[in-house]
């Protein structure tokens, strides 16, 4: 059988894109990072896709002239990898709605929060470990969920809930919650593979 192929998109670590690339050479993940895309030239995730020898692709609206070069860019390249699926992975920029169109029901994010609370715009990186641990909740964990044109609005396909301690800062909850993030990321691409997760 074909194994689906995926195109993570990271702006800066991309440690949950490595978790990916682990569990599909580990065989545990029925599918293949094809490329990646950065919107940063500098990042980390563009750094391990050289070590992996996964092409890695720099694409900033910055580089072009007009909206529409850089959304046909980037079709482009999801064209030419035959690409199935996309794969948000602390990806800092906003889909152009073209390419939810083009892909609608086959780009998947990961947030790392509860959704749908602790969500929407200026819900990102820190400031959603701070929220939750302001808000006094006794619970986080992270979603996988669909993107549409809302921000962490799209349908919720998998989440898993971790205690939050009463010693917890931001810092030690945002590590635990990472810790899952790298787990639940390629589990719920696999139960997509396996018909348990339908993405419509
Ligand atoms: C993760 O916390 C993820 O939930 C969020 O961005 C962060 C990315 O981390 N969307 P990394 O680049 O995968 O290390």
């Amino acid at each position: 059988m074909n194994k689906l192929k995926l195109a993570v998109f990271a702006s800066h670590g991309g440690s949950n894109m490595q978790s990916i690339i682990e569990a599909s050479k580990s065989g545990n993940l029925a599918a293949e990072v094809v490329c990646i895309i950065s919107n940063n030239s500098d990042s980390m995730a563009l750094q391990r896709a050289i070590n992996e020898g996964i092409p890695g692709i720099h694409i900033s609206q910055k580089l072009f002239e007009n909206e529409s070069d850089y959304i046909n860019e980037i079709l482009k390249t999801l064209k030419l990898y035959s690409v199935d699926l996309i794969i948000l992975a602390g990806y800092m920029k906003m889909i152009p709605l073209e390419i939810i169109k083009a892909y609608r029901n086959r780009i998947l994010n990961i947030h790392p929060a509860l959704l749908p609370k602790f969500g929407g715009k200026g819900m990102f990186g820190m400031n959603v470990h701070n929220a939750v641990i302001a808000a006094g909740e006794t619970e986080s964990g992270p979603t996988v969920h669909i993107v549409d044109e809302i921000y962490d609005n799209g349908k919720i396909l998998l989440q898993r809930k971790i205690p939050v301690m009463p010693d917890d800062t931001p810092e030690s909850l945002a590590e635990r919650v990472l810790a899952e993030e790298h787990k639940i990321y390629a589990e719920t691409i696999q139960l997509i593979i396996e018909g348990k997760i339908t993405l419509d």
